[in-house]
Order: C-alpha cells, then sequence, then structure tokens
C-alpha cells in the first residue's frame, strides 16, 4: 500500500514518513513512528488532517458531495435497495443475494424482542425523560442482559450481538417513545418489515387496529438508509474508541449514542425543526441570517455546514425529495415549516458568507419536517437518527477488533498547565 515517502524536517534533523495511497481520496503520512524519530507529537484538535484509523466501509468526497458505502452511491441504495439490505452490506461488504438477504432478514426478525425484564427498566424513568437519555441507559443495560454475546474476541458472539443491536433498537426506540407519552408498549410482529414493523410499535395502539402506510414507511426505510454510516463521525470514533479498549458492543454503541445526541452532530434534525419552528414565518429570515452571520452571536444556521462536505450534502437532496413525497402522501399542502426552510435555502445558498465558507444544507435541515409530518415528536428525531446508525457503528467496531494492526486508542497531548513544582501546606498558601 506504501508507495512513497515524504521528507519531514525538523530541527537539523531529516525524517523520511512512508505515503499510504487508499482506493480513493486522499493519500495519507504514516507518522506512527515521529515521536520516536523526532520526539515529538503532531497536533491537531478535532482531527481535520487525521485518518485515525484504515477503513473499507465509507468513503466521502466531501468536494465533490460524493458518499459510497462499500463502493455503492448513496443514491442507489436509496432508490433500489432497503434498509436491511444496507445494513448487509455495511457489515459484509457485498451485496446479498435473494438467498443471503432472506437468511439476514430472517435472522434480524427474530432478534426484535427485547428481555421482559428490560420493561421494568424503563418504570425507572421519569415520564418527561429525554428519549436519547433513555436510548444511552438501555443500549448499555443490554450487556447486562445477554452474557453469551459480549465476549468481543469470539466471533459469533460478535456477530450476535451484532445481530441483537440492530434488531432491537428499533424495539427499545419505541418503548421509549411509548413510555414518554403513556401508552402501553407494543410488541414486535414479525411478519412486517423492519421499518414497518417499527412504525407499528410506534403507533399502534391495542384497542384499534393500526395499518402501516406504505408510502410512510418506505419512506422511513430510505432515511434509515441515508443515516446508516457517515465514516469516521464523532460518535463512529467513539464507538471505535471505546472498543479499542476491548470493552462490549452493547457498552461501545451506548458510548456512540451519548456522543450522536449533541446538537452539532445528530441532535441537529431536533435543533433545525426548533429553529424553523421559531423562526416561524419567511419574513423573519433575514434577522435569523444576521444572526448566523454575527461573529458576537452564538447563534447558528442548524441543519447547515458540515466538516466533510464543501458541497450540497448528497443525503439532503434524497431527504428534500423525501419530504415532499411524505407531505403530499398526508395531504399536507401547505406546511408553514416547510415555506421557511426553502425559502431559508434559498437565501442561504444566495449570500456571500454562507457561498464563502461553503455552508450547504446538510442531512438534517430537511429530515426534521420529514418526521414531524409522520408524527414524531422532536424529541424522538436523533433517537431514529440513533436506530439506523447502529449498523454503521457495529460494521466500524467489527472493522476494528478483526484488524490486526488494531491497538488501545490513546492520543497524547500539548502540555500547556504548570510546571513541576511542590506541594504547599494549607498554612502556608497566600
Ligand atoms: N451557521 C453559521 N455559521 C456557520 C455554520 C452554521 N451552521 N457552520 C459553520 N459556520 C461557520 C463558523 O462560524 C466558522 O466561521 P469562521 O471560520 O468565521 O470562524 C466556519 O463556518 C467553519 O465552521 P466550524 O465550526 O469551524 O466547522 P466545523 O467543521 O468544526 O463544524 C458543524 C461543522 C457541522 C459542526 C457546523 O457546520 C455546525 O455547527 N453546523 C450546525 C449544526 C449541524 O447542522 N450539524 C449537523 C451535521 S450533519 C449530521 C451529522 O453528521 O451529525
Amino acid at each position: 500500500m506504501s508507495s512513497s515517502t515524504s521528507t519531514l524536517n525538523v530541527d537539523s534533523k531529516s525524517v523520511e514518513l512512508a505515503v499510504k495511497d487508499g482506493t480513493i481520496g486522499p493519500s495519507v503520512i504514516d507518522i506512527s513512528k515521529l515521536y520516536g524519530q523526532t520526539g515529538m507529537f503532531t497536533y491537531d484538535p478535532g482531527f481535520t488532517s487525521t485518518a485515525a484509523c484504515e477503513s473499507k466501509i465509507t468513503y466521502i468526497d466531501g468536494d465533490a458531495g460524493l458518499l459510497l458505502y462499500r463502493g455503492y452511491p448513496i443514491e442507489q441504495l436509496a432508490e433500489h435497495g432497503d434498509f436491511l439490505e444496507t445494513c448487509y452490506l455495511l457489515l459484509y461488504g457485498e451485496l446479498p443475494t435473494a438467498a443471503q438477504k432472506a437468511d439476514f432478514d430472517y435472522r434480524v426478525t427474530r432478534h426484535t424482542m427485547v428481555h421482559d425484564q428490560m420493561n421494568r427498566f424503563f418504570q425507572g424513568f421519569r415520564r418527561d425523560a429525554h428519549p436519547m437519555a433513555i436510548m444511552v441507559a438501555c443500549v448499555g443495560a443490554l450487556s447486562a442482559f445477554y452474557h453469551d454475546s459480549t465476549d468481543i474476541s469470539d466471533p459469533q458472539q460478535r456477530m450476535i450481538a451484532s445481530m441483537r443491536m440492530i434488531a432491537k433498537m428499533p424495539t427499545l426506540a419505541a418503548m421509549a417513545y411509548k413510555y414518554s407519552i403513556g401508552q402501553p408498549f407494543v410488541y414486535p410482529q414479525n411478519d412486517l418489515d423492519y421499518t414497518s414493523n417499527f412504525l407499528r410499535m410506534c403507533f399502534a395502539v391495542p384497542c384499534e387496529e393500526y395499518k402501516v402506510n406504505p408510502v410512510l414507511s418506505r419512506a422511513l426505510d430510505r432515511i434509515f438508509i441515508l443515516h446508516a454510516d457517515h465514516e469516521q463521525n464523532a460518535s463512529t470514533s467513539t464507538v471505535r474508541l471505546a472498543g479499542s479498549s476491548g470493552a462490549n458492543p452493547f457498552a461501545c454503541i451506548a458510548a456512540g449514542i451519548a456522543c450522536l445526541w449533541g446538537p452539532a452532530h445528530g441532535g441537529a434534525n431536533e435543533a433545525a425543526l426548533k429553529m424553523l419552528e421559531e423562526i416561524g414565518t419567511p419574513d423573519r429570515i433575514p434577522m435569523y441570517i444576521a444572526k448566523a452571520k454575527d461573529k458576537s452571536d452564538p447563534f447558528r444556521l442548524m441543519g447547515f455546514g458540515h466538516r466533510v462536505y464543501k458541497n450540497y450534502d448528497p443525503r439532503a437532496r434524497i431527504m428534500q425529495k423525501t419530504t415532499h413525497e411524505v407531505l403530499n402522501e398526508l395531504g399536507i399542502k401547505d406546511d408553514p415549516l416547510l415555506d421557511v426552510a426553502v425559502e431559508l435555502e434559498q437565501i442561504a445558498l444566495k449570500d456571500e458568507y454562507f457561498l464563502e465558507k461553503k455552508l450547504y444544507p446538510n442531512i438534517d435541515f430537511y429530515s426534521g419536517i420529514t418526521l414531524k409530518a409522520m408524527g414524531f415528536p422532536t424529541s424522538m428525531f436523533t433517537v431514529l437518527f440513533a436506530l439506523a446508525r447502529t449498523v454503521g457503528w457495529i460494521a466500524q467496531w467489527s472493522e476494528m477488533i478483526e484488524d490486526p494492526s488494531q491497538r488501545i486508542g490513546r492520543p497524547r497531548q500539548l502540555y500547556t498547565g504548570a510546571p513541576q513544582r511542590d506541594y504547599v501546606t494549607v498554612a502556608q498558601r497566600g
């Protein structure tokens, strides 16, 4: 893989560093021996120039607005495939044959129920608990229920843990929602497909028959595909770092959920919808654009900008189309939030500030409007993101465990605190 070297001059020393090439995308300079050779670390807060691992799963070209899962463009997967097919692809590296797909669907479906004592776990939460708080706790708690799938050195146990998490995440997410609104939990119904089953667990009640709307189910399934993986983002890196110490898979995914919750990451869909509601009407948009540009104001346009995409987020385009499909299906002709979103996007895309900084709508800009129209409360948006991203986290975690060069993740630092000094007793302190 190493194709050339690069030379770094430090003080009077000259160090040769190997350059490694990937299949596509920027090459990397291998600095793993730099400290030994120079006594210096590299410094890159936020990892803007640092590749933390080698991966074969997802590729993003942020300038071109390109996203590939195992080489396949996101647009093609979202158009032609379903979420479980994407899960298979991310986990195993290839699209499944019909027999492999049927077997995979079957295996996931047979793991959808959670241990009955999980119900009691839920009773401990306040009804107004944020469902992400419940998800962090309950997914972490799975390690206390499934002792037979926590040995990470056993490939069979790793596989069962992966199946369990992909299968149980919709059940737990629906339970978190049902608990918050005081309705009884709805058990999974295994003759439904993955996403229809989830919709039913969220919106069915025992006193009425519930019929899944296939258009909404397909739209949500596509939303899950869009969120399934996104290479080394903050939550995925968190999962990899947690997993690098040998922690069990349920605990690692719980760590990923905790990281995803933040408004700069998965919490942005919730924040974007709240922002659109706060703006309220198109005439107030200029005021918010001015706030976003004002350096003394912490306000940012939520759903805009991305660390990697310096072009339109390809997921945002598909999401925008899905929004219109869902609103049409539900007969929502005029959605004031959609009016604000469309106008805000148009204004921002012509504004010098956003153009110069290459700030384009990201996936979260339109997802909130779609999920709200489907009946999900704002607090569930990030939970749905976590549900879909679970497969990406698992695929990345598995890849790391199987990588022979894997070591515990242990970043270094530039220390700027006090130099060594002697302890002073309280009586002597001025
Ligand atoms: N509104 C206004 N200004 C912005 C925005 C925004 N949404 N995003 C970035 N900027 C400005 C920022 O102030 C900075 O300006 P300057 O160079 O003058 O200081 C410049 O653009 C670069 O921003 P940054 O914070 O250094 O960029 P980053 O790569 O560290 O942050 C981001 C990326 C996504 C956290 C950021 O764009 C942001 O906060 N966006 C809003 C939150 C959001 O929508 N997040 C969802 C991301 S997509 C889903 C996911 O992957 O989780």
